[in-house]
C-alpha cells in the first residue's frame, strides 16, 4: 500500500486530505510543521510520498528547506507540493529542488490523484532500476571472477605445457647416459671383490642413480609422455600394491596403519601403474607428515575406501601428522611445490596425482589442519559397462571392518581426528 506523509499547518486541511486519501487506500500519516515531518522520517523507512505546503509562517522552517534536507537525507522519498503561491518563482524553485509536482491550492483532488500515481511511479521505477543494477553488478563480479579464474587456469595450462614439452626432451636426454651410468656401475660391482671396501661407494652411486631415474619417471609421467592406456581394474588391489611397497618401512618408522577396504567395491576403468603411483605418493607424504611429528603421539595412517554412490567409489588416505599450513594449502598441488629437502621431496608427487586423476575423470582434493593431520581423498567413477556396474567379489587379502560403518568423506577415526 502506498504510503503519504502529508505535512501542513492548517489541521482542517490535514484532516480533509487524510480522509480522501484514505477513501483512495492510501495509508496516511500527517505532520503539521516541516520539523515534524523529519522526526518521521529515518533511514529504515521505505519510500513514501510527501505532500507538502511552502509557506509556514510559525514554523522555523518552510517547505522548501523540507524538501532541501529530505532529497539529502533520504533520496528515495518523492515529494508533491501543494501551495496557494503558485508564484513562476516558486514553481522554478520546485522544479531545480526535483519535486515530483506542483498543485496550486485549492487542491482539484484529481490532479492530486494523477500526481500521487506519477510519484509512486517514480518510486516503483528507481526500485527496479536499484535491483536490476545490483543483480547486474553481482554478475559482472561473478564474470570477472570467473574470468580471472579461467586466466589463471590458461596460465598454469600454458606453464604446464611448456614445461612438458621441456621435460619430455630433458628426460628422453637424461635417461640414456644415466642408463650408461648404472650399466657400467654394474659392470665395475662385479669385477670387484666382495670384500673390496669400495663396494659400498657403488651403491651409494646405484642408489643416487635410483633417485634419478624415479625423477625421471616423474617427469615423464608429467609432461603425458607415459602409457595411458587404461582398463578395469580394482581400487583395493592398487592400494594393496601401493602399501605392500612401505610394509617394511612402516614397520621401521611405528607407523601403525589401519586400512578400511570393503569387499565388492565396484571396479573402476584405469590403469594399474599410475594409481599406484597416486597412492604411492599419498602414503609417502603421510608417511613423511607423521614422521615429521616432533611430540610423542602414535603415528597412524588410516586407508579407507568405500562406494560414494551409484556413481563413485571414494578413497582417503588420513593422517596424523603435522598437517599443512593454512597459507600453503593453495599451493600443494602446483608443480615442484615442496617443502621438504631437495633430497627428500621434488614437488611432483601431488601434480602427477592430479593429473593422473583428472585422466581418470575423478577428483582429488585434501583437508588439513596444521598440527593434527591430513586427509586425502580421491574419487573415481565406477565403471560402468554395457550398463551394468561390474563387480568383484574378492579381491582385497585383507578382509576388514565388515561390522563397522563406512566412514563418510571427510570423517576422521577417533584415533586420527583433524
Ligand atoms: N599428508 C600431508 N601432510 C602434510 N603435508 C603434506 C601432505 N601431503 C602433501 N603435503 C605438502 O605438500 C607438498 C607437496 O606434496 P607433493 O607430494 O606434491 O611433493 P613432495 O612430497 O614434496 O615431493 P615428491 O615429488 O617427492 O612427492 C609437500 O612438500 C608437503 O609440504
Ligand atoms: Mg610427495
Amino acid at each position: 500500500m502506498v504510503k503519504i506523509l502529508l505535512v501542513d499547518d492548517q489541521q482542517s486541511i490535514l484532516q480533509a486530505y487524510k480522509e480522501f486519501l484514505e477513501e483512495n487506500n492510501f495509508l496516511v500519516i500527517t505532520a503539521d510543521t516541516p520539523r515534524k515531518a523529519l522526526s518521521l522520517l529515518d533511514k529504515e523507512t521505505l519510500p513514501i510520498i510527501i505532500i507538502t505546503d511552502i509557506k509556514f509562517p510559525a514554523a522555523d522552517m518552510d517547505g522548501f528547506e523540507l524538501i532541501r534536507k529530505v532529497k539529502k537525507e533520504y533520496p528515495l522519498h518523492e515529494i508533491i507540493i501543494i501551495s496557494g503561491h503558485a508564484t513562476m518563482e516558486f514553481v522554478i524553485e520546485a522544479i531545480r529542488l526535483d519535486a515530483s509536482d506542483f498543485i496550486p491550492k485549492p487542491c482539484e483532488m484529481n490532479l492530486l490523484l494523477l500526481a500521487i500515481n506519477r510519484a509512486d511511479n517514480k518510486i516503483q521505477m528507481r526500485q527496479i532500476i536499484k535491483e536490476y543494477t545490483e543483480s547486474l553488478e553481482h554478475n559482472v563480479q561473478e564474470r570477472t571472477d570467473e574470468i580471472k579464474r579461467m586466466e589463471a587456469q590458461l596460465i598454469q595450462a600454458a606453464k604446464l605445457s611448456a614445461m612438458g614439452e621441456l621435460s619430455a626432451s630433458v628426460c628422453h636426454e637424461l635417461r640414456q647416459p644415466l642408463c650408461g651410468i648404472m650399466g657400467f656401475s654394474d659392470l665395475i660391482g662385479k669385477k670387484l671383490s666382495e670384500d673390496n671396501s669400495t663396494k659400498s661407494y657403488l651403491e651409494k652411486l646405484n642408489k643416487q642413480c635410483e633417485r634419478m631415474e624415479e625423477l625421471i619417471e616423474n617427469l615423464r609421467t608429467f609432461s603425458r609422455q607415459a602409457d595411458t592406456s587404461f582398463e578395469p581394474m580394482s581400487i583395493g588391489e592398487s592400494i594393496e600394491d601401493a602399501l605392500s611397497l612401505f610394509d617394511q618401512q612402516l614397520k621401521n618408522h611405528h607407523i601403525k596403519i589401519t586400512k578400511e577396504i570393503p569387499q565388492g567395491l565396484p571396479l573402476i576403468l584405469g590403469n594399474k601403474t599410475k594409481l599406484q603411483q597416486v597412492f604411492v605418493n599419498l602414503i609417502c607424504n603421510a608417511r613423511d607428515a607423521v614422521n615429521s611429528l616432533t611430540n610423542q603421539k602414535e603415528k597412524h595412517i588410516l586407508i579407507h575406501c568405500q562406494k560414494k554412490d551409484q556413481d563413485t567409489v571414494l578413497i582417503s588416505i588420513t593422517d596424523n601428522g603435522v598437517g599443512i599450513k593454512r597459507n600453503l594449502q593453495a599451493r600443494v598441488f602446483d608443480s615442484f611445490f615442496s617443502t621438504k629437502s631437495v633430497k627428500k621431496g621434488t614437488g611432483l608427487g601431488l601434480s602427477i596425482a592430479r593429473t593422473i586423476i583428472d585422466d581418470l575423470k575423478g577428483q582429488i582434493d585434501f583437508v588439513s589442519t596444521p598440527g593434527e593431520g591430513t586427509s586425502f581423498t580421491v574419487e573415481l567413477p565406477i565403471l560402468e559397462l554395457l550398463g551394468q556396474k561390474i563387480q568383484r567379489a574378492d579381491f582385497s587379502s585383507e578382509k576388514v571392518v565388515a561390522e563397522k560403518p563406512l566412514l563418510p568423506r571427510r570423517e576422521i577415526t577417533p584415533g586420527l581426528s583433524l
